[in-house]
């Protein structure tokens, strides 16, 4: 039977594209398309309805949170503040937090920042009716010292200062190549968390960064992981990290590229920080093909709602290694100015 499907499989396979044709003559090639994309990308279609319809179900939850927060600081930023808003939301939050910190599902940085946010929110805006609910569940939840005081919308005047020049940026961009050979130096899990604490910095949807990043330095299940995407043929990868998005954090479909553009985000300061400690680096293309997703999925225990995003290969760089020049689309090339207008 086994043999008989797979055969059965290979002879689609083959005569796939004539089906296709005949499908796109009698008007129907669009709808085949549309068939044969699902399958080939039905781990992430799959990840983006399981992970959405798990938090529509189970709505209190930390992304939620994080985003409800994060709307209210925007909020308490502006220029003239609203006698109240959020009074749709409010108290969603508010229970959220009580229940995330009941049940021990929210990190110490979320609700620190989160009560300080909730603390200034309520402090600022007019108490009606729907205020004052939520205000009833909040007081108690500020007793604890799990709170930071400073963690609420600033000045600009009073932001982090920077030395950095464009010169000195210039020359770290230039520094930065895909360093595809290392030597054999062990990478610990102290600097890979150093470097995360620049990628962290990056901005992301609402601020949820509904991610992960898995790193892995044994060298067996390194070397099973960077064979599955195959683009890494060829080099001997000394650690890896996968990055994997989770739709879980996200109520609507329409946010279907960014668990994806925040990850990205991160992992650009995330390469920029390995060069200052000495590290290199090379970003690992995924390809969402099913056969790549069920390998990994043999190796690492993902929730169906996770999806692999891309993978980077991380060492001490080799000095006897080749870099390829891999020249880059200059300013004038990708940037156009006030163009497209109708
Ligand atoms: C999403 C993504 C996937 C990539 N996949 C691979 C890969 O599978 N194998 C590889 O050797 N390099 C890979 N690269 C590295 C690119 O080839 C490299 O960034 C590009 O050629 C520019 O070179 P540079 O990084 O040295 O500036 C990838 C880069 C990105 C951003």
């Amino acid at each position: 039977m086994q043999i008989l499907r797979r055969v059965f499989q290979i002879i689609l396979y083959k005569i796939k594209k004539y089906i296709i044709v005949f499908l796109s003559f009698i008007g129907l090639g669009y709808v085949c398309w549309l068939v044969d994309t699902y399958v080939k990308l039905r781990y992430k279609f799959e990840a983006l309805y399981l992970g959405t319809k798990s938090n529509r179900k189970s709505k209190y939850n930390l992304f939620n949170f994080r985003r409800n927060i994060h709307r209210l600081e925007k909020g308490l930023s502006y220029a003239t503040l609203k006698d109240v808003f959020a009074e749709d939301y409010i108290y969603d939050t508010v229970y959220c937090l009580r229940e995330g910190e009941k049940n021990s599902a929210f990190d110490e940085d979320s609700i620190t920042w989160g009560k300080a946010v909730l603390k200034e929110y309520f402090s600022k805006v007019e108490h009606t009716e729907k205020v004052k609910k939520a205000y009833s569940v909040f007081q108690p939840l500020l007793s604890t010292n799990r709170f930071a005081e400073n963690e609420i919308p600033y000045l600009e005047s009073e932001r982090a200062q920077s030395d950095i020049s464009y010169s000195q940026l210039m020359n770290m961009a230039l520094r930065r190549r895909s360093i595809r050979h290392f030597i054999d130096k062990e990478v610990s899990e102290d600097v890979i968390k150093k470097a995360y604490d620049i990628a962290k910095m990056s901005p992301s949807a609402c601020n949820r960064q509904s991610f992960q990043y898995y790193f892995y330095n044994e060298k067996s299940i390194v070397k099973k992981l960077s064979q599955i995407p195959g683009g890494v043929a060829g080099y001997d990868i000394p650690t890896v990290i996968v990055i994997v998005g989770n739709y879980s954090g996200y109520f609507d479909e329409r946010d279907i590229n960014a668990p994806v553009i925040d990850a990205s985000l991160a992992a650009m300061a995330f390469l920029f920080a390995l060069e200052t400690l000495g590290l290199g680096s090379v970003c690992i293309n995924w390809p969402n093909l099913p056969d790549r997703e069920a390998k990994i999925r043999n190796v690492l225990d993902l929730k169906a709602s996770e999806f692999v995003i891309m993978m980077i290969g991380v060492g001490y760089p080799d000095p006897n290694g080749k870099i390829p020049f891999s020249k880059k689309r200059s300013a004038d090339e990708v940037v156009k100015i006030n163009k497209l207008i109708k």
